[in-house]
């Protein structure tokens, strides 16, 4: 290892201002025992790197700070025999980039046991479009078809095209690669997306084909799930490049549209409608699972659409913590509501999910669902981020070796 310094993304704090920029570091010369250096090469953005950005003290409270939560990289530095220098190793669901530096940087240094060796299947840039909103989508579908099984009679009948799931937050991280992961195991998906976004989903020139089931109404939430056929969509061979947004009043990216159509989604439907609407305690009841980020009234009115033993999987909380329910849909219908925590999951249990992710869970190819920032454009972004601009839909993968051009592993 040739370099002395090294570039980070960094926030500082000045009378109550934060502003981020990059910065170039002292690389250190020896690391700590217990600790390890990475060569980052990639890494991704998550809510609560935005949370970090925007100085929540629940994430970050000491300042300046490298974020990012995420790192897929190369051991260059380490004492501990499980990664010897040349491994290629994870951070992911770690304390990572909140009280400690993150993976925003080409370098960056963490206790040994925070990592995991790359499972295998994977290329290190796929684990980061997944990071830690992926690995959080692939445990709240794998606990909701375990949950199939449970009470299925017979295992090998399920037929998991007569399966409907809802999931919320589809143009976010987590929202978005549990439904790609549903729609992977051929099951059926309502997408619950706001107003904006279903009204350009609807928009002719969206698509190729507009989105289908699309409904505004909540009169009509509960009809028996039609055999659709998936919405046609152009799939780009290479990751889209990121843009810098718009500041218009218009509501949303054009691509957009083009990633939430690559999902393959049968229904979209419209979240504040639904939140709107007072449901009975049992409304009609249309869906197997609730895959969900949002929590408060939108997750309240999913659950009382449960069916008998159906699962909601809490994964996230962007509107509320509340949750405005009654025991009625847990006792009469037997549903069961289950949090997902991404960082108490084992060593064992990661190198599971993994795998079954890699087998069962994930498409080939992975392009159409994020566009690809350099570390010297992740300032703006995240600059726009932590100010509440809106960005296109997907996931945004960091590449942080781009001026040595090294990272395409
Ligand atoms: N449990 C865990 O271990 C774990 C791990 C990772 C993340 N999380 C949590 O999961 C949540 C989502 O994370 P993410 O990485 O997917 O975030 P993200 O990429 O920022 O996506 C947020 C999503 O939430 C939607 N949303 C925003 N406000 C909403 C509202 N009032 N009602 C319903 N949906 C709303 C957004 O839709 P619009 O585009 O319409 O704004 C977007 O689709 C966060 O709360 C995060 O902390 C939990």
């Amino acid at each position: 290892m040739n370099a002395a310094s090294y570039r980070a993304v960094r926030i500082h704090k000045q009378a109550g201002q934060l502003t981020i920029g990059l910065e170039q570091l002292p690389l250190p010369s020896q690391c700590a025992a217990d600790q390890v250096l990475l060569r980052v090469h990639y890494s991704s953005i998550n809510f609560k790197d935005i949370m970090s950005c925007q100085g929540n003290p629940a994430v970050t409270r000491r300042f300046p700070h490298t974020p990012g939560i995420d790192a897929a990289g190369v051991v260059v530095q380490s004492s501990d025999p499980r990664y010897p220098v040349g491994t290629e190793v994870l951070v992911c669901c770690r304390a990572m980039g909140m009280q400690h530096p993150g993976g925003f940087a080409e370098y960056v240094q963490v206790p040994s046991h925070w990592l995991e060796p790359k499972p295998p299947g994977f290329s290190l840039r796929d684990c980061m479009v997944l990071g830690t909103a992926g690995f959080t989508a692939a445990l709240a579908v794998d606990a909701w078809v375990q949950h199939q099984q449970r009470h299925a009679a017979d295992l090998a009948a399920i037929d998991w095209s007569r399966q409907h799931v809802a999931v919320t937050g589809v143009t976010g991280g987590v929202g978005l690669l549990a439904a790609l992961m549903l729609r992977q195991l051929g099951v059926q998906v309502t997408a619950l997306v706001g107003s904006a976004t279903l009204a350009q989903l609807q928009q002719p020139s969206a698509s190729s084909e507009p989105a289908s089931s699309a409904q505004a109404s909540t009169a009509a939430l509960c009809t028996a799930p039609a055999q659709t056929t998936p919405v046609q969509t152009t799939q780009t061979q290479t990751a889209a490049t990121y843009q810098e947004p718009r500041r218009t009043q218009a509501p949303l990216f054009p691509q957009t549209a083009t990633v939430l159509h690559a999902l393959g989604v049968q229904h979209w439907q419209d979240r504040d409608a639904l939140c709107a609407a007072s449901l009975q305690n049992l409304a009609p009841s249309c869906y197997d699972g609730v895959i969900d980020v949002a929590g408060g009234p939108l997750l309240a009115a999913l659950i009382k659409q449960l069916q008998p033993h159906g699962i909601a999987l809490a994964t996230g909380m962007v509107a509320d913590t509340a949750l405005p329910l009654n025991v009625l849909p847990f006792i009469l219908r037997g549903v069961t509501l289950q949090g997902i925590n991404a960082e108490s999951t084992s060593e064992a249990e990661r190198a599971a999910l993994w795998q079954r992710l890699r087998q069962h869970y994930l498409p080939a190819d992975l392009t159409p669902f994020y566009q690809k920032v350099t570390l010297a454009q992740l300032p703006a972004l995240l600059t726009d981020l932590q100010q509440g601009h809106p960005r296109a839909a997907g996931r945004v993968l960091v590449d942080c070796q781009s001026a040595t051009g090294a990272s395409d592993v």
